[in-house]
């Protein structure tokens, strides 16, 4: 019997949830798994387009492509040699191509329709992060996944990085004893720090502000690394470099009189990929990806600071900064028996190391130090292990697969942070949604 055939008459989510990890993991060559995606930008052509045909091309098939700017989609389909039909509604895309999985690489605020309608279609999905924006749309994606039955991945690449992995390792092997507080403090500079001020991530209402679009990564490493789920938040948050905070300002870069005097000029000619996908587009919607960071409609924060509780009682101490001269983060971990330090920098104006460290101390005795090779590309090869794992997947022997209720817990936290920042008060997860705050997560739900 057809598998979809099979959920319908069924209608049990047990059934539905086992099948779609089966599906997934039986994908044969002659058997290619149908799959469409709707956003198709820089994310969607690059990470789960090209990369995926690279790797995957034998056990996948792209049967649609959609995206509501009409040209994008044309160019999305040439970038990746395709001949499937393009859309501009995602109605009629899931209608006529009856994807098996659909993968979602839109906008942050509108990924719960898509997630939505790809389930109610018979779809698995696989969405980028942040999962979405607000409790509504959390609950909403929710409900949907248990009524269908079919199963949301959220691809979180961070945890697939050796570095992480290792930090995994260490901390679930009892390195440090009992984990108790965590220090995290993350640094995005002023390139790609800058960046989220130029593009539809400087509004809240498309991205959920940073704590959510970007710190969804650093909260769920956290859910991830200290094995519990997230109790209760507070959070501090002001925008006070970027946006109205400076003399003169512009639309976008290209045409703007104070190039030669702004820091922050930044010409998008220089990089002919983004050229195609977005500057030979721009007719077709009037987006500038090259936006002005000093626009007076930015209402997002650029210094934020959170503190979290989690249900297995550790505290968390994290901060997120956007305009550092250096990219990367620093994290400690404070243990009965020891305390694990990490830092990792991305992107720094000094000479790169071929290698990530971890400095391991006991407590009452010596400090170990633990190399780990950072030269494989794509985030240390934890691109390609997390397209692995949803493509052709072997066994998850970090508990590295994220389903949605750890894509719910982890933009909770930034969800309960900004509305502790507009409120002046702690916020409680459990307030957010029906899910409820556990002191050991469950795996890959
Ligand atoms: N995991 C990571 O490290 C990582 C990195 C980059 C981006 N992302 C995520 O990937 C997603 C896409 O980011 P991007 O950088 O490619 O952005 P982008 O702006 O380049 O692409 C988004 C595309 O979605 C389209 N779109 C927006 N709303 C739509 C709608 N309602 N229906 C159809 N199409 C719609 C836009 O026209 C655009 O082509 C975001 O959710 C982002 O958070 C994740």
């Amino acid at each position: 019997m057809h598998r979809r055939k099979f959920i319908q008459q069924t209608g049990t989510v047990i059934a539905g949830s086992l099948l779609s990890e089966s599906v997934l993991a039986s994908a044969l060559p002659e058997n290619k798994k149908r799959i469409a995606m709707v956003g198709t930008g820089h994310r969607g052509t690059g990470m789960w387009g090209v990369e995926v045909l690279k790797d995957f091309g034998h056990l996948v098939e792209f049967v649609g492509l959609c995206d509501k700017n009409s040209g994008r989609v044309k160019t999305a389909k040439e970038m990746l040699k395709l001949s499937c039909p393009t859309y501009t509604d995602i109605d009629v895309m899931l209608k006529e191509t009856k994807p098996e999985i659909l993968i979602v690489t839109t906008m942050d605020s509108t990924h719960h329709e898509q997630i939505i309608k790809g389930l109610e279609a018979g779809a698995d999905i696989i969405t980028e992060k942040p999962m979405t924006t607000d409790e509504k749309k959390c609950q909403a994606i929710l409900d949907a996944e248990k009524k269908t039955g079919r199963k949301v991945h959220v691809t979180f690449n961070y945890r697939y990085s050796p570095h992480r992995q290792k930090i995994y390792e260490l901390l679930n092997s009892g390195a440090i004893g009992k984990v108790t507080s965590v220090d995290f403090h993350w640094y995005l500079d002023t390139s790609h720090g800058a960046d989220y001020f130029r593009r539809w991530h400087r509004k809240r209402e498309f991205g959920g502000t940073l704590l959510v679009h970007k710190s969804t990564h650093h909260f769920d490493l956290l859910n991830w690394w200290l094995d519990s789920d997230p109790q209760e938040v507070f959070a501090y948050g002001s925008l006070e470099h970027y946006g109205k905070n400076n003399p003169f300002r512009h639309t976008h870069c290209r045409p703007c009189p104070h190039k030669d005097k702004c820091k922050f000029y930044w010409d998008i000619n220089k990089d002919p990929r983004l050229v195609k996908l977005y500057v030979e587009n721009e007719k077709y919607d009037g987006y500038h990806r090259d936006g002005c960071v000093w626009k007076e409609d930015i209402d997002i924060f650029d210094k934020m600071a959170v503190q979290i509780k989690y249900a297995n009682n550790v505290q968390v101490s994290y901060s997120l900064t956007t305009y550092s001269p250096y990219e990367g983060y620093r994290i400690s971990f404070n243990g009965t028996e020891g305390k694990l330090d990490a830092w990792i920098h991305e992107r720094q104006p000094w000479e790169v190391e071929k290698y990530d460290e971890l400095q391991l101390t006991k407590n009452f005795g010596k400090t170990e130090y633990i190399r780990i090779d950072n030269t494989e590309a794509g985030h240390g090869g934890g691109d390609l292990r997390l397209r692995k794992q949803l493509f052709n997947p072997g066994e998850d022997k970090w508990k590295q697969a994220a389903g949605s209720r750890d894509g719910a817990m982890s933009i909770l936290v930034g969800i309960a942070a900004r509305e502790s920042i507009d409120k002046g008060k702690p916020v409680k997860i459990e307030s957010l949604t029906s899910l409820k705050p556990l002191a050991k997560k469950p795996v890959n739900s």
